[in-house]
């Protein structure tokens, strides 16, 4: 049988089934990856500036700059066909769950009802003393070196952060558990986009598979194959993922 003709059985078979989506599903919608030659956020950038408590603290308005033009690019991207069929996929089956390290909101734009952000949301800053959210709604207009001082919060005055988790940082307590209990007993889980070097999010496919569930990859790299139960589709997740769900 074909390999996406494999993963589709898989998929209409499952009763549970779990997608955990990374920065290459954005990729089509114009959204730069992390680690892809050329293009990717951390072989133009370094994170160690822009990515680290201790980076925020040294040059906060370096830092909020950043994240303010990254805001600013998503709020002008469109979720693709890839995000649209995550969400049919949350419709149709049994049980579902979506965990993404993406601090972009395109799947709540293509619809997907519950999504869970292991590495935070671009669009929801905090403060980093007293842990006040904040939201910011105009549309920066920067270039991409530009500094801008990061606002106060309004109840301690203390430094208002970018949502996202950094180096160094935990992911969020309710996330965690949350993808801990979903992958516990799915039946197929679905990695789409991501390069699976950063834990814990990346140990999320390996407790899957240890668990007995199929584990199909969407990526234009081809996989390695350790799992007994594992298919590398390769291709994007724009092309693949509409062949996969109806
Ligand atoms: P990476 O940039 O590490 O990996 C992106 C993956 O997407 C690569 O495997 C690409 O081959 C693949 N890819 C590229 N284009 C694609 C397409 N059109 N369709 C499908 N796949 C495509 O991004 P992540 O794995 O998401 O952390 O990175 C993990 C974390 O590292 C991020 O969440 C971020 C970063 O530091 C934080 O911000 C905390």
């Amino acid at each position: 049988m074909a390999l996406i003709a494999e993963a589709r059985n898989l998929i209409s078979k499952a009763q549970k089934v779990v997608v955990l989506t990374g920065a290459g599903i954005s990729a089509e919608s114009g959204v730069a990856t992390f680690r892809d030659a050329l293009t990717g956020l951390w072989r133009n950038f370094d994170p160690t500036k822009l990515a680290t408590p201790e980076a925020y603290l040294r040059d906060p308005a370096l830092v909020w700059g950043w994240y303010e033009w990254r805001r600013q690019l998503l709020l002008k991207a469109q979720p693709n066909a890839g995000h649209l069929a995550v969400a049919r996929l949350e419709q149709q089956a049994p049980s579902f769950t979506l965990l993404t390290q993406n601090v972009d909101d395109l799947h709540e734009r293509a619809g997907s009802q519950q999504v869970a952000h292991l590495h935070g949301s671009i669009f929801h800053p905090y403060c980093f003393d007293c842990g006040r959210a904040y939201s910011f709604t105009a549309a920066p207009n920067l270039t991409k070196e530009q500094k801008v001082e990061p606002p106060h919060c309004r109840f301690c005055a203390g430094l208002i952060r970018p949502g996202v988790v950094w180096f160094g940082e935990e992911m969020p307590v309710a996330e965690l558990n949350l993808a801990y209990a979903a992958v516990e007993n799915c039946d197929v889980f679905l990695s789409i986009g991501t390069s699976g070097v950063v834990y814990p999010a990346a140990g999320l496919v390996e407790l899957a598979a240890q668990q007995g569930a199929a584990v199909i990859h969407l990526n234009p790299e081809s996989q390695p194959i350790r799992f007994a139960q594992e298919l590398s589709l390769v291709g994007t997740a724009g092309e693949l993922l509409p062949q996969l769900v109806n």
